[in-house]
């Protein structure tokens, strides 16, 4: 590991051990070749961006962290230990919660039973217990400083950004070591973004390991702790943020820049 990794103050897990490692991951799909080459190391406390050009993998690279995909070749660590998820419930079970693209959120269900999908609040053996379901909820977000109006409003009539903050809120009640963010911001305006950015602020300091995906460079240079920059289906190199610059990464994204003098990653 590098020194820098050990250099910050203020991260309460930097010197730690990683809490989730790919290694030499790649993931083709018919004749099209995803993912050549990933190697990210994540930490808990840490915020890791994954940046890159649209097409260069790395949703796919989520997918494969959340159970979604199985990679071709490579390894996947959790804890040290190699894993092999076959779905999404398996990736839960090893502790990672996921916030898609897409955001996965039902339209016509309240905020309520959209955080509690997967994982409904039973009275007896069928009876949905509504009130806990609702308590719950509301814990969530008030704790996320999240202010909702009423968790019963239907998830259709909500902003995007609302939206985005509730399908966050789904993922952070899990209360899962590891959360993966795609694109959390990408439809969201500045003051919505500012507050997915304090949310993750907030689940660092809890010591959760978070990666997120974001083209956001701005966003990322505010937020990140480590940077991973993807190219054309490989990770080019993982940064410490205080040792890089934007120019940098993109330099990187684009190819125009080589990576290996700047990487922080062994
Ligand atoms: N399910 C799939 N089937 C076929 N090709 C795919 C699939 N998912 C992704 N790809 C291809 O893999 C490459 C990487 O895609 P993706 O991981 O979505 O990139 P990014 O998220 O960085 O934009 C692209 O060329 C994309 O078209
Ligand atoms: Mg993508």
């Amino acid at each position: 590991m590098s020194t820098l990794a050990h250099s910050r103050t203020g991260s309460p897990a930097s010197a730690g051990e990683p809490s989730l490692a790919l290694e030499g991951i790649g993931k083709a799909f018919g004749q099209v070749k995803a993912l050549t080459r990933v190697d990210l190391t994540a930490y808990p406390g840490e915020i890791h961006f994954v940046v890159g050009d649209n097409g260069a993998g790395k949703s796919t690279t989520l997918k494969i962290l959340s159970g979604m995909f199985r990679p071709d070749v490579g390894s996947v660590r959790i804890g040290g230990i190699e894993v092999h998820m076959r779905d999404a419930a398996e990736a839960r079970q090893f502790g990672i919660a996921v916030v898609h693209q897409d955001l996965a959120l039902v339209e016509c269900l309240d905020i309520a039973t959209n955080m509690a999908l997967g994982d409904i609040p039973r009275r007896g053996r069928i009876m949905l217990d509504r009130a806990r379901m609702e308590r719950d909820a509301a814990k969530v977000l008030s704790g996320l400083k999240i202010r909702v109006g009423s968790v019963r409003t239907q998830i259709g009539l909500l902003s995007g950004g609302e939206r985005q903050i509730v399908a966050i809120a789904r993922a952070v009640r899990t209360n899962l070591p590891i959360i993966l963010l795609d694109e959390p911001t990408a439809a969201l305006g500045v003051r919505e973004t500012a507050h997915v950015g304090e949310i993750l602020d907030e689940l660092r300091a809890q010591g959760k390991t978070i990666i997120c995906i974001s083209h956001d460079l701005e966003f990322v240079f505010r937020h990140a702790d480590r940077i991973t920059v993807m190219r054309l289906g490989n990770s080019v190199a993982t940064l410490m943020r205080g040792s890089t610059n934007r120019d940098a990464v993109v330099g990187m994204i684009t190819g125009t820049i080589g990576a290996a003098a700047e990487s922080a990653q062994e």
